[in-house]
């Protein structure tokens, strides 16, 4: 299975060692491909999270009720529009099937290194077991393992990649993917329509769109201070919710030059504009920088569900967005182009997203 749906599709990354590995085998010193100089350089205020600093909070159940949903939408305009980032809450995914997904995730990644490599990234491939984004033998290293699976639509899955073990997985991810992209899909209803002007075709595309799922696993370094768990980036998609496996603190946001803490509400889901949504609505919403830091005792694990186009869908800005006067912001590629482009070069702020932009 080579080309547009099969293996490669997206282009591949150089494998690395297995950080989990790595931190198992290691007594005292951090491997120099993992120190990241820039974390002592950078000066960053951090910000708390407390007060007017506060990140928004979207309240689902109130977005889909006709007598909350104005109000609501308002706060989501503006969630969108200042932030890039908010937390969701009563989004009526069951808990039951956060709380599958979770337990596998943390079994699969307590599983042995061989049998977590049974759906190892095969060559050229970013889905699976490893790591993303490594391009060169010098470059500087994330203090992380992923597994990157394309969960919808389901003829778009790579199933030798999907674990069996533990047995439920399958059925777990499956079931965690369907509700997740309900939702997903009922919030691109409602920045469609929050965006104005025949909007609805930001959601008709997203609705027919592509979900990954990509399962971070940040183990604990003895240096936190000094590695960095994922670089910071914006997301090349639509639409990411995250939800975070357990309490342990380490996502944080561009605000204000500072770098913003998230503190996850118990049960929310984590949900930022990518840079998808960026392109299409020409900039109106923006993407936002993030990154995740590890702990020094605990181990970290979170879980982003990616909505975006599909293989054949053009990422560009919607022309019917367009409102008379506007410069076209950003260039058309077309999505599988777009994603080998995000994959091809080292994750680094919103690169690619500058890459797409038309001097005006
Ligand atoms: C991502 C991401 C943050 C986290 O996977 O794109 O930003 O907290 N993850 O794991
Ligand atoms: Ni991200």
């Amino acid at each position: 299975m080579e080309g547009e749906f099969g293996i490669g599709r997206f282009g591949g990354s150089m494998p690395v060692e297995s950080v989990q590995a790595l931190t198992a085998r290691l007594d005292k010193e951090i491997p120099e491909r993992y120190i990241r100089p820039e974390m002592e350089e950078e000066v960053v205020s951090y910000i708390n999270g407390d007060g007017d600093d506060e990140i928004p909070v979207i309240d689902f159940n109130k977005l889909v009720n006709p007598e909350f949903s104005s109000k609501e939408a308002c706060k989501l305009h503006l969630a969108c529009a200042d932030w890039g980032f908010f937390q969701l809450i009563n989004h009526g995914i069951s808990e039951d099937t956060i709380e599958k997904m979770k337990v596998d995730i943390t079994e699969f990644f307590k599983l042995p290194l061989e049998e977590k490599k049974k759906v190892a990234q095969p060559p050229g491939e970013i889905e699976g077991y490893g790591q993303a984004f490594v391009n060169s033998e010098d470059q500087k290293l994330d203090w992380a393992d992923t597994l990157f699976l394309t969960s919808l639509p389901q003829h778009l899955r790579l199933m030798m990649l999907w674990p069996t073990n533990p047995p439920s997985f399958r059925e777990t991810l499956n079931s965690y993917a369907t509700e997740v992209k309900k939702v997903a899909d009922q919030l691109f209803r409602a920045i469609s329509k929050n965006l104005g002007v025949n909007s609805g075709k930001v959601a008709d595309v997203m609705e027919g769109g592509v979900q990954m799922i990509k399962f971070n696993y940040y183990p604990p370094c003895t240096n936190p201070d000094k590695v960095i768990g994922l670089s910071p980036h914006s997301d090349a998609v639509g639409l990411t919710m995250l939800l975070q496996v357990s309490e342990v603190e380490g996502l944080q946001f561009r605000r204000d030059g500072g770098w913003l803490a998230v503190k996850p509400l118990p049960g929310a889901f984590i949900v930022n504009i990518g840079d998808v949504i960026e392109i299409m609505c020409n900039g109106k919403y923006k993407s936002v920088e993030h990154r995740a830091m590890v702990n020094i005792e605990k181990e970290r694990l979170s879980i982003a569900a990616f909505h975006t186009v599909n293989f054949g869908d053009i990422v560009g800005p919607i022309p019917e967005m367009l409102e008379e006067g506007d410069h076209v912001r950003y260039k058309s590629l077309e999505f599988q182009e777009y994603m080998k482009q995000f994959y091809k070069s080292r994750l680094e702020g919103k690169s690619l997203l500058d890459r797409m932009k038309v001097n005006v």
